[in-house]
């Protein structure tokens, strides 16, 4: 009888650049009812100094990107989506994991971010990474007017649990 072998999967992480911006808008108008434009990612990647953004790639597919400013000792999740198709395998987890070391290592002590009211499933994960409401803003986003929930995490010391290195490096 053939034996069922089974393919590893090969999962990436790395700094995202200019030639990534179609993907990233695809996976971004999946992901959000206000997607960024492609000149909002530009900008991002060529002009913003605090801006780390990532890409993470499943057998060489990009199938999910996040981002962050890093400011002072605090950084601030920008986005982070995964490829809808990718949704629900724990990628999302990973994602986030892998920017929460990167801003750890880059010598960020705090991470914080805006996440719709209405979005359990985002908050869902947060909440497993440590992250914890504390507060709101009112109307923030102006499709729906909806609030937004601000988060907040403390980020371990880079080496503290003995985890490696992110794998973007700083710039
Ligand atoms: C939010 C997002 C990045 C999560 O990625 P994902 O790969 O689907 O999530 P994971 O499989 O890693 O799940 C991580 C946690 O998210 C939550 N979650 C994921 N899918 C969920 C679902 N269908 N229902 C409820 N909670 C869910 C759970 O807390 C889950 O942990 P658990 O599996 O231990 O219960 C993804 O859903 C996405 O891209 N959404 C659209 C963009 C978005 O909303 N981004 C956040 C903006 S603030």
């Amino acid at each position: 009888m053939a034996k069922n072998i089974q393919r590893e999967e090969k999962l990436e992480f790395r700094l995202m650049q200019l030639d990534d911006i179609p993907d990233v808008l695809e996976i971004e108008h999946e992901a959000f009812t206000l997607p960024w434009t492609e000149e909002a990612f530009r900008n991002e990647l060529t002009m913003n100094h605090f801006a780390k953004y990532m890409i993470m790639e499943l057998d060489g597919q990009a199938i999910g990107y996040a981002g962050m400013w890093t400011i002072m000792d605090e950084a601030h999740i920008t986005n982070i989506a995964i490829r809808e198709a990718y949704r629900g395998r724990k990628l999302g987890d990973k994602l986030l994991n892998e920017l929460m070391q990167t801003a750890s290592y880059l010598g960020m002590e705090r991470m914080t971010l805006e996440v719709r009211v209405t979005n359990r499933i985002a908050q869902g994960l947060y909440e497993k990474k440590g992250f914890k409401p504390a507060g709101v803003r009112k109307g923030y986003y102006s499709d729906n007017n909806e609030d937004a929930v601000i988060m907040w995490a403390d980020l371990p010391a880079h080496g503290a649990s003995g985890e490696q290195e992110g794998s973007v490096q700083k710039q």
